[in-house]
């Protein structure tokens, strides 16, 4: 498929653009546009599927999570054509061609979902932060625009799944907490009781 999707003709446009790059780019983009789509489904997979206390808030932000990448298979879909190409938008295609793994079908539980989601957004951000670079290298700043607005879109919902999954104290390394701790007590006692004071009423506050 990857190899069929490098060699399809160009259809005939004024774009200044010059034609070998175009055909790179038009190959990375229907890649891209295969991944896109395969998440999308995915993301429906667990819309549908998720149960427990949190269903209706995760089912109502798996339903967004869709709809926002629904939004970006258009988006690459129509820079595909924007470059003369033909933009390969099937489930067949998406199935063969996207570069993530498929989704399990033995899980129920939110935070399951929210980690399978976030073990598929990762790679999914990571890909297009490397177009970025490489359609810019390829003379295309438009098109490394689009992939900078995705990358930054997906970096949030990134975001969002991970905050269901960290915890305060999860979040933040041992050695950080002690070595805070130490700076924190050796200022106090240096400073003397003002700071102490100050800290506890900055805690009232
Ligand atoms: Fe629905």
């Amino acid at each position: 498929m990857g190899h069929e999707s490098t060699s399809q003709p160009l259809h005939p446009t004024r774009i200044d653009l010059p034609a070998e790059e175009r055909q790179h780019i038009i190959a990375i983009l229907n890649r891209t546009l295969a991944s896109t789509l395969d998440l999308k489904t995915q993301v429906k997979q667990a819309h549908w599927n998720v149960k427990g206390m949190d269903f209706y808030q995760l089912h109502e932000l798996f339903d967004e999570l869709a709809s926002e990448l629904d939004e970006f298979v258009d988006l690459f879909a129509e820079r595909v054509t924007a470059l003369g190409g033909l933009a390969l938008g099937t489930a067949r295609v998406a199935a063969a061609e996207s570069t993530l793994p498929e989704y399990p079908f033995d899980i129920w539980d939110g935070k399951d979902h929210i980690t399978a989601l976030a073990d598929r957004y990762a790679p999914y951000a990571k890909l297009l932060r490397d177009n970025i670079h490489i359609t810019d290298d390829l003379g295309d700043a438009d098109t490394a625009d689009l992939y900078t607005e995705v990358s930054r879109e997906i970096d949030k919902r990134l975001w969002f799944l991970e905050a269901h999954l960290q915890g305060a104290a999860s979040s933040v390394p041992k050695a950080a907490v002690k070595s805070n701790g130490k700076t924190s007590v050796a200022a106090a006692k240096a400073n003397g009781k003002t700071t102490t004071a100050k800290s506890k009423k900055a805690k009232a506050k």
